[in-house]
């Protein structure tokens, strides 16, 4: 198949979360399946460079439509892990991907309205005939009404739609009006049946828009899945899920396990594999001196948490992990950062409160370097997230021999299941859970956790030899959208006869 993601993201050049990780993750093992994979993003300011291979201008200038006039685009071409990348640079006088930041912009609509249509017309210039064009969130959820409104009858006419929704939190709503910039007709489409949000009739969601217009529609985990169903989870749009549940299921994301790997990172201090675990406590060793940790008890249990930290991420529960693994005698590490600026604001106050400490820090920053040397050194990894579409950290700790202590909700429902519980076959046993999103639920997990790690370090030592050897690679999930992919394909074609 000839498969085109567009995306907001592509990690590691362009990548605020997981979104770019699944882009990337989810692109290599379908080229490595054999199917022909481009990926378009927007060309931004602020993307790592340095990371993309091969990168030219291309010798063509696309035009594209937005607000009653046509804006020349300059094309770039690069290969980002292997896969062939287009840059989309507008030529428009608001310097749309030229800010410095990826998102939070008072125009992100307009920003990435403009990206979609000009992404589309980019498939047409350049004459491509995709099978399958994906698209992720709700940056790129404009894609599936404009093909279907306006490109499926200008001749890019072979590609069914798949959406993938990483976060329902996230929808795009904006006033119905600003609708009509990238061409679409927002009287036809402010209906309750298209894009109409269902707690404004003036609003306009995108989100909506892309699962009624979409062939295939997915998130990031069964269990999410089931959860944005219903009227609790769906943040509005679980009446519209429901009425097309048939094209929507959740896949659970995969890592890619050459780019999370201890046994060939070169940010660690020294590799390691499950087989020889030595090097994991180097790198603890090597992680306390770094950030003037207290080294005197090699045997002290070390917690990391590495979050974007917003409210979802369970903020308050991060606060009050660092408080009690103190108590019972570990250390913490958080790396983290807040795109709200009163999370921001607190957590840096927490943090000069442990500057000195010899058992926690914080580091409120995005770093790549460091999250690898947290993944490595730490024995434990904290995610007590309130909802979690997917998560990918207590896969990449599970990858590093870091044990998860998850909240049970969305994908990590799906990924760690508790040592305790008897009602999982103790193959599948890998970590500590809890349900409820308070400070109990927290203490019930995380005091099990360490008393687990002091009392019986046989037991422990093969928890991490089996976390390690799970295998969270994309194979699987792959073959799931290959499947989807290959599904809606052929109805189409079948549909055609
Ligand atoms: P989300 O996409 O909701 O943020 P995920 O668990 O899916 O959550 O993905 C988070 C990704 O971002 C992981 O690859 C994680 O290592 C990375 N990450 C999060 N915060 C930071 C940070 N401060 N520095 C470096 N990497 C980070
Ligand atoms: C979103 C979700 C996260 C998921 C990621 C990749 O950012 O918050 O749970 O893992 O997308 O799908």
């Amino acid at each position: 198949l000839h498969i085109i993601h567009i995306a907001a993201e592509v990690a590691p050049v362009a990548k605020v979360g997981g979104l770019g990780d699944v882009v990337t993750g989810l692109s290599k093992s379908l080229q490595k399946k054999g199917h022909l994979v481009e990926i378009v993003v927007p060309k931004y300011d602020c993307m790592q460079y340095d990371l993309i291979r091969d990168f030219r201008a291309l010798d063509v200038v696309v035009e594209s439509y937005f607000d009653r006039q046509l804006f020349r685009n300059k094309i770039w071409v690069g290969t980002v892990e292997g896969l062939p990348v287009y840059f989309i640079e507008p030529h428009h006088p608001l310097k749309f991907f030229w800010r410095g930041q990826y998102y939070g912009e008072h125009d992100d609509f307009k920003r990435f309205s403009f990206f979609s249509r000009a992404a589309l017309e980019l498939l047409l210039k350049a004459d491509k005939k995709p099978d399958i064009i994906h698209c992720h969130d709700w940056q790129t959820a404009f894609v599936a009404p404009l093909y279907w409104e306006i490109y499926a009858h200008k001749g890019l006419n072979s590609a069914r739609l798949c959406f993938t929704c990483h976060n329902f939190e996230y929808q795009g709503t904006a006033p119905a009006s600003e609708l009509a910039s990238c061409g679409l007709d927002v009287n036809h489409l402010n209906t309750p049946d298209r894009m109409q949000d269902s707690s404004a009739h003036d609003r306009v969601n995108p989100v909506k828009g892309a699962i009624v217009f979409s062939n295939i529609v997915t998130t990031v985990s069964p269990t999410y899945a089931e959860e944005v169903q219903t009227p609790e989870g769906g943040r509005g749009l679980h009446t519209t899920l429901n009425s097309h549940s048939r094209k929507f299921m959740g896949i659970l994301n995969g890592i890619d396990t050459d780019l999370w790997n201890p046994a060939t990172d070169t940010f660690l201090k020294v590799q390691y594999n499950s087989t020889d675990l030595q090097g994991k406590s180097e790198n603890k060793e090597a992680l306390k001196k770094l950030l003037e940790l207290s080294s005197a008890d090699a045997t002290q249990p070390l917690i990391g948490c590495i979050s974007r930290l917003v409210p979802q991420k369970g903020v308050h529960l991060i606060r009050h992990a660092i408080y009690r693994t103190i108590e019972l005698g570990g250390q913490f590490v958080l790396l983290g950062s807040s795109p709200v600026h009163h999370i921001q604001r607190e957590f840096e106050g927490i943090a000069s409160h442990f500057q000195s400490h010899e058992h926690a820090r914080l580091i409120l920053k995005y770093d790549e370097s460091l999250s690898r040397m947290i993944y490595g050194a730490s024995d434990m990894f904290i995610i007590p997230s309130i909802f979690e579409p997917c998560g990918l950290t207590q896969m990449i700790a599970m990858r590093y021999g870091s044990i998860p202590i998850a909240r049970k909700t969305g994908g990590l429902n799906d990924s760690v299941f508790d040592v305790d519980d008897e009602s999982i076959p103790v193959q599948f046993r890998n970590g500590f859970t809890f349900s409820t999103p308070d400070e109990q639920g927290v203490n019930s997990a995380l005091d099990r956790a360490l008393s687990r790690y002091k009392e019986d370090r046989a037991s422990w030592q093969q928890l991490v030899h089996k976390v390690m050897s799970i295998d969270f690679s994309w194979d699987s999930s792959a073959s799931e959208y290959e499947e989807l992919y290959h599904k809606s394909v052929a109805r189409a074609r079948a549909a055609k006869r």
